[in-house]
């Protein structure tokens, strides 16, 4: 298993080129198997999130190619509609797959998913939004078994707005008799991303980035050459690096508008932010002042997957902050590490308590889960002296050459294999 050793205390100084989105390519690759059409995805990170549903693809029958960044998926030959426990265990978005596998075989055997533990993530909506669609349920050793002679559309009222239950309901929808409503929908801008994508290759999707999404089923499907949406997570981690490391970062290929929550909560801290199309500067030069209050919400509020990174950033701020949690009822778990390292928090049920110290010190820390160790890391770059980040590998889940890229911008990073 590899670790990260990290000497902290470097100011962070140059440019980024952001990822596709994580949370987009793996809906997007979801989609692929309702096609017989060749589709090409561009600049997708090399994460094992993407490669295990890669091979999960794989093992349905498709056939995917890397050439590059560049991933070409042919899934006219995808012939079993079984997603094996050892494969979906691995990946929590494998769920997502059951929408576009049952329209496509009309039958879908999937285990129950995997990801990271960070809490109950239970999956009931998107099986809630299939049996509206038509789709008989039943669970076995394990396994979620999804049969249905037909799918015919209808209005689905999601209990929250569900990321994975929308795209999944969405993918099923897409090739359905009539028309499909779905009400109380995610706004995410992957959803918005999914929904381009499927028009891309003939789908007739509208409503995505609202609460409401209409799909009226077509017949057929082509292919197409696709590029993602940017990262807004691994772009927002960049910045929250520059801000508690210090220096001037600016990030490529990224959009502002679908993180303008936490470049809000930023410019409050104290942080110069730069916006020029598809560019992003920050200027941190200073310790930076706490803000009072932050809480995660689904978009356009701030994003669960940027709390922990944005609470190491509280822990070293002037002030005091509290950091509800109102998605995830376990992802507080790095907090103990970064006590560690000398941060003052603590946690009482949703909520981090933070008084900010001078600086972290250098630490042995465990990644529990994918962005609590990304938190981890930041700490250990801003931290005084040398600290070693165990387990990466729930970080090489969601960040691409994530010390490369770190190292460019002058962070003293390296990966270690043990
Ligand atoms: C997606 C993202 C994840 C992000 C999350 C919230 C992907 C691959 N993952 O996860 O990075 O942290 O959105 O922005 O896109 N819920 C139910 N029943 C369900 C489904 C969800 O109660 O059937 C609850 C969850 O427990 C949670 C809330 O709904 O409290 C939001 O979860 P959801 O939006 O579904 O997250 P994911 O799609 O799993």
């Amino acid at each position: 298993m590899d670790k990260y050793v990290i000497n902290g205390g470097s100011k962070l100084y140059g440019s980024v080129t952001v990822q596709a989105a994580k949370n987009s390519v793996l809906p997007l690759l979801a989609a692929t198997v309702l096609t017989d059409g060749e589709v090409t995805l561009r600049n997708v990170p090399g994460i094992t999130d993407v490669k295990n549903m890669v091979k999960i693809l794989t093992r349905l029958g498709c056939k995917a190619v890397f050439s590059g960044n560049d991933l070409i998926i042919d899934s006219s030959t995808a012939d079993c509609f079984e997603i094996p426990s050892e494969l979906a265990h691995e990946l929590r978005s494998s769920v997502f797959l059951l929408g576009s596998v049952i329209s496509r075989f009309r039958t879908a055997k999937i285990a129950y998913p995997g990801g990271c533990d960070i809490g109950l993530r239970p999956v009931d909506l998107h099986l809630t939004g299939l049996k509206k669609l038509g789709v008989e349920i039943t669970e076995e050793n394990g396994y979620i078994i999804c049969r249905c002679d037909s799918l015919r559309g209808d209005e689905i009222m999601l209990d929250c707005p569900s990321v994975g239950a929308t795209e999944n309901i969405m993918l099923a929808a897409v090739k359905a008799e009539g028309v499909t409503i779905i009400k109380n929908a995610a706004r995410e801008p992957e959803i918005e991303d999914l929904q381009r994508f499927l028009n891309k290759i003939g789908a007739n999707v509208k409503g995505a980035g609202s609460g409401t999404i209409v799909v009226r089923g077509v017949k057929q499907l082509g292919g197409c050459d696709y590029i993602p949406i940017p990262d807004r997570i691994e772009a927002g981690t960049f910045l929250i690096a520059a801000a508690m490391c210090g220096g001037e970062v600016e990030l490529r290929q990224a959009n502002a508008e679908n993180i303008s929550s936490l470049l809000h909560k930023l410019r409050e801290n104290g942080c110069k932010i730069r916006i020029n199309d598809d560019k992003i500067e920050l200027e941190s030069h200073r310790r930076l002042t706490s803000v009072k209050s932050i809480e995660t919400q689904p978009y356009p509020g701030f994003p669960t997957d940027l709390q922990a990174q944005i609470t190491a950033l509280c822990c070293i701020c002037r002030g005091q902050s509290i950091v509800t949690e109102n998605l995830f009822e376990t992802r507080f778990k790095y907090v103990p590490e970064l006590r560690k390292m000398g941060a003052d928090v603590t946690v009482i049920n949703r909520n981090a308590f933070v008084r900010g110290v001078e600086k972290f010190k250098g630490a042995t820390v465990v990644a529990h889960d994918l962005r609590g160790g990304a938190a981890l890391v930041l700490a250990a770059l801003a931290a005084d002296g040398r600290s070693e980040i165990l387990d990466i590998s729930h970080i090489d889940r969601g960040y691409g050459s994530f010390e490369y890229k770190l190292r460019g911008l002058g962070g003293d990073i390296v990966r270690v294999s043990v």
